[in-house]
Order: structure tokens, then sequence, then C-alpha cells
């Protein structure tokens, strides 16, 4: 892989974030700060149950600020409910956009401030750097411990006519604010918890190993793997534990500054296209995937993947040879994924070989495909697809 310079050019994108308990009930202060007089709030209908929520509403009336909610959205935001809340947006004469949620409903607020500021499909944005306007005002208030989705320059929708996930990637994906309050995390119950923390633990290793690394975003990264690794067990087997919720928390921040700067990987780009095709969680899709990955990429970037070893554990002297790091790093990610309990493979969850050459060519063109460490062929990705199985 390419090992970055001290002096080579490296930008550092981060939005205004406000994090610890209690964070998400400044949203009305926030909203006010911003200009805001009617807010349209995106949500999905699982946190509209949830006993804090009327707070975060009650700070934002409070505040004098009106409020539409749009909770249309569901897993893996598709591009038409992205462009019914755009609709609703418009129609409500909205000024500014509040995202409560998990990486669904940020996504798909993001979607909808640059469909409403450019007036086009949310489609036309797929790739890198294609929005020409940034969005309204966008408030964050995460309530998961995985996406980041509130600190990063991406935004994954699914395109529902080819039945792929796509990658908006641009600075005007970053939000204005981000309140990151970990008590929100409490009640997510195991199977989330693990597939997003999986999926945190996943941007940290791949911005960490990402061509496009810099000093800055490798100090989080690795703090990060730190964090996710001394937390996402106890946060899985205590799950009221708020200490454990907020390392989540902070190790998921972590990795997504790391990721929103360094961009990822093949992970991501294999994820994409399953989680695309077969409409699986994006963290249950990266932990089938991870070890495989890191398997096939290990020898661009044998001292980086030993560094993600030790910071999971992993005791390392220094003449250990190439094989102890390959081994070392597997073991640690493997012990991890049967600790919280994500061990199955693609098989399980229907994927069989005939899926296998559709979800290359999507993942080969998937723009997170450009900075992981080895530039593969698409005999290597279906490789690694089938080991996966
Ligand atoms: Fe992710």
């Amino acid at each position: 892989m390419h090992t970055a310079s001290l002096l080579e050019l490296r930008k550092f994108l981060a939005p205004e974030s406000v994090f610890g308990a209690g964070a998400a009930s400044l949203a009305g202060r926030y909203v006010q700060n911003l200009g805001a007089r009617r807010v349209l709030l995106v949500t999905d209908p699982g946190i509209l149950e949830l006993p804090w929520f009327p707070g975060v509403l009650d700070s934002i009336h409070t505040a004098g600020v009106k409020l539409e909610l749009f909770s249309d959205v569901h897993a893996n935001p598709r591009d038409f409910e992205v462009m019914h809340g755009a609709e609703m947006f418009r129609a409500k004469a909205c000024d500014s956009i509040v995202a409560v949620g998990g990486g669904s409903p940020m996504d798909c607020a993001k979607g909808i401030g640059i469909v409403v500021s450019n007036d086009c499909n949310v489609l036309e944005f797929e790739g890198v750097d294609n929005v020409a306007n940034p969005g309204p005002p966008l408030i964050c208030v995460p309530t998961t411990a995985g996406s980041s989705a509130d600190v990063s320059q991406f935004a994954i929708i699914n395109d529902t006519t080819r039945k792929v996930k796509i990658a908006i990637v641009s600075k005007a994906m970053v939000p204005d604010v981000a309140l990151i309050d970990p008590l929100l995390t409490l009640s997510m119950p195991p199977n989330l918890t693990a597939h997003t923390g999986v999926d945190a633990l996943t941007h940290a290793i791949e911005a960490y190993v990402s061509n496009a690394h810099g000093p800055t975003t490798d100090l989080f990264a690795l703090e990060a793997v730190k964090r996710i690794a001394r937390h996402l067990p106890r946060a899985i087997t205590r799950p009221e534990d708020a200490e454990a919720r907020a390392g989540m928390m902070l190790g998921s921040m972590y990795a997504g500054l790391a990721f929103s700067n360094a961009i990822l990987g093949a992970v991501h780009a294999m994820a994409h296209s399953l989680g695309g095709l077969m409409d699986l969680p994006h963290g249950q899709c990266n932990a089938m995937l991870l070890d495989h990955v890191i398997a096939y990429n290990f020898d661009s970037a044998p001292d980086r993947y030993a560094d993600i070893a030790q910071a999971m554990g992993a005791r390392l002297s220094p003449s250990a040879s190439h094989d102890d790091k390959l081994q070392a790093v597997l073991a640690q990610v493997r012990a991890l994924k049967a600790a919280v309990g994500t061990t199955e493979g693609l098989a399980s969850l229907g994927v069989t070989p005939a899926h296998l050459d559709g979800l290359t060519a999507f993942a080969m063109n998937d723009p997170c495909m450009v900075t992981n460490p080895k530039a593969p062929t698409a005999g290597d990705i279906r490789a690694v697809y089938q080991n996966a199985l």
C-alpha cells in the first residue's frame, strides 16, 4: 500500500459536535442557533416509540421552532423515501433538517437536503464530489454506535431499480452539528449493538489501511480500534452499562472521523453490493466479510495490520514474522466476532454461488474500492466472496 509521508497534503473535515449525556436535549438550542424557523425532523418508526424521543421534540418546540415529522424511512433507506422526504420539505416550507436515528434516517436526511438544494433525483449524486449546492442546515442526533453518519461525508442510499446501494461522498454531506448522546444507545438490542459495533470497527480498520490515510486519521482510527475492542463485548453482555455505551459511542465517533477523511476499502465496497442485493443490515454484511478481506489485503500493509492486532490486545514481539502478524490480526478479529455473535457466513443468509458475479460487478464499481490498500481484480473479489460463503 501507499504509506503517506508527513509532507503529503491531507484535508480533515469534521462537524461541530457535542458529546455526552444529555446532548440530544440541546437540539432546540442548536436549531435556534442555525436560524431555523421550520424543521423537518427525519426519523424512523421505531424511534417514535422510544421514551426519550418526546424530549427531543419538546426542546425544539420550546425554542420556538416549528416542526414537521417525516418517519417514513426504513433500514437501508430507499431512493424513493429520500424523494418523498424532499417533497415534504418543500410542501411544508421547511428551512432546516434534524435527523434522529441510526445510519438510515441520517443518510436519508442528508439525501433530502441535497435533493432540495439541487432539484434533482438523489441517485444523480452517486460517487465522489458530485454535489454542486450544499443542503440546508442539518443537525444529526445518532442513536446507534456505528454508522457515524453524524460526522461523515458519506450517505448510502438504496437504488431500488438496480438493487444496489450507492455511495454519495461529498464535503456537502458533513452535517453542521452532531449531538452525540451515548444514553440514547442504552435501549439498543444485542444484535443491533453487535452489527453497528462491528461496522464501527470496520470503519476504523479500513481507514487505517486506506491509501488515503494520514497522520490525523491514523490517530483517530487506532484509538477507535482500541475503544471498540474494549467496550463492544461489554455493551452486549451488559446493555445497561452506560460507561460501555459511552466507550462505544466515542469509539464510533473516532472511527467516523477517521473514515470520513481517509475513506474506506473493499469490505465496504463488497458490503454495499451485498446489502443492496439482499437487503441485509449493513453491519452484518461487514462482519461477514471483514476477516476474509483482511486475509486478502494483508500482504499490502502487514505492519499496519500488526498495529491493529496490537490495538485489539495481541502481543507481538519486534521479531514477529509476516505470518505471526497475519495470524494475530485474524485471531483478534475472529475472537471479537465470536464474542459478539456475528460468525454467520453468507450462505446462511441465502447467498449462493450464482449471486457472486453480480455482487462482484457492483463491488468493483463502488467508490470505496479506490482506497483499498491493494487494487483487486474482479477475480480477487469474487474469490473473497466465495471464501465468505
Ligand atoms: Fe459502514
